[in-house]
């Protein structure tokens, strides 16, 4: 008999469309049970100052199609320190918290390992990040909204890049892993995709060099657009720079364009909404046959639970296949421009 009485939610790190509906999820399950669910705001600040209310079934009520999180995110820094443990742990004695469940990426989840050190309860991670960077999982919450936000917009800087046969670089959010910039300049068929997997950043001259030659090739050969999508990080002031750089180095003009924080919002795509409810009730019942320490994921269509530990170790690569087809389009292309 499971003895679950009370258990804290929290969102924590990049919000991602479709966490809405991952807490809904949490909630209506655990009310299935008699658990009661008390939400923590801002992320783990909400564990350190005690900011919870406890969430009913009508706070989840027409919160399924919102983007956004109604539990508030925030990074805590404060989380990282002995101190900042201390008192979270205090906050989850004081209000008698069983269990936790934390909706966030893998920094969110060292957050729960480390805070399980202190206070040894069981808790269970569920993946929501954009940068779908998490091992474990096929898709993390968020990603298939964000990279159907991503084309969108390209599909418009398109049309006037056509125009105008103008050359756009396009920065990618996905922190330091190239989903969102693979998947997404595929997809919208980008002459150029630069990310972490395919640009050396060690030798960025000679890569500067190749794609200068590339552009320039192109250019010669048929007017039109051309577009360059490129991953945040990847250089030092990214979509900027490398506009600079391609002028510098054969004055090539380029207008560089930072999608930014539009990728974060917007109504989940069904994709990310069914993702998130399987993953919240599939966290209650982790809970209710008393797992503990776990990611929820979703591999080959199974959810699966997965140690926490083993979630974190390494990051997911892209997908070799779609790296490869990009590479053969840019080849093919390059070939019947000669
Ligand atoms: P994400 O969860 O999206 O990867 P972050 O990496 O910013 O986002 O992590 C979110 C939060 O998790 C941090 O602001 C911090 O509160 C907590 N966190 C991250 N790493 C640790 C850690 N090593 N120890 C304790 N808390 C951590
Ligand atoms: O992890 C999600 C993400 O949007 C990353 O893609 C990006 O690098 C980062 O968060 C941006 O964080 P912030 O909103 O704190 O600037």
């Amino acid at each position: 008999m499971n003895k679950l009485k009370r258990i804290g939610l929290l969102t924590s790190g990049g919000d991602a469309p479709g966490m809405n509906a991952a807490i809904r999820a949490v909630v209506l399950a655990a009310h299935h049970f008699d658990i009661e669910v008390i939400g923590f705001f801002h992320g783990y600040n909400g564990l350190i100052n005690d900011k919870s209310r406890p969430l009913t079934i009508s706070d989840v009520s027409g919160i399924i199609h919102r983007g956004g999180t109604i539990l508030k995110s925030a990074r805590c820094p404060e989380m990282k320190t002995t101190n900042g443990l201390i008192q979270a742990t205090t906050t989850l004695l004081k209000d008698k918290i069983d269990a936790l469940i934390v909706i966030g990426g893998d920094g969110s989840f060292n957050g729960l390992l480390a805070l399980n050190k202190h206070w040894p309860n069981p808790v269970i991670g569920i993946p929501g990040t954009i940068d779908n960077d998490l091992d474990n999982t096929d898709f993390t919450i968020g990603f298939s909204t964000a990279i159907n936000t991503a084309i969108e917009a390209i599909d418009k800087i398109r049309d006037t890049a056509d125009a105008f046969d103008r050359i756009f670089i396009v920065e990618l959010m996905g922190r330091h892993s190239g989903h969102i910039t693979f998947n997404v300049g595929v997809a919208c068929a980008a002459e150029q995709v630069l990310s972490f997997e395919n640009f050396d950043q060690n030798n960025i001259t000679d890569e500067i060099s190749k794609l200068s030659q590339a552009v320039q090739q192109a250019k010669t050969q048929h007017h039109g657009s051309y577009i360059i999508v490129m991953a945040e990080n990847l250089l030092p002031n990214g979509a900027n720079e490398l506009a600079i750089k391609l002028k510098e180095e054969s004055k090539i003009d380029c207008t560089p364009c930072t999608l930014g924080h539009i990728q974060r919002g917007g109504s989940p795509v069904a994709k990310d909404r069914t993702l998130a409810t399987k993953m919240g009730v599939a966290a209650i019942q982790a809970l209710m046959s008393e797992k503990t320490l776990s990611m929820i994921g979703e591999k080959d269509n199974k959810i699966v639970e997965i140690p926490l530990t083993d979630a974190i170790q390494h990051k997911k690569g892209v997908s070799e296949s779609l790296i490869a087809a990009q590479e053969n389009i840019l080849a093919l292309t390059a070939q019947s421009q000669c």
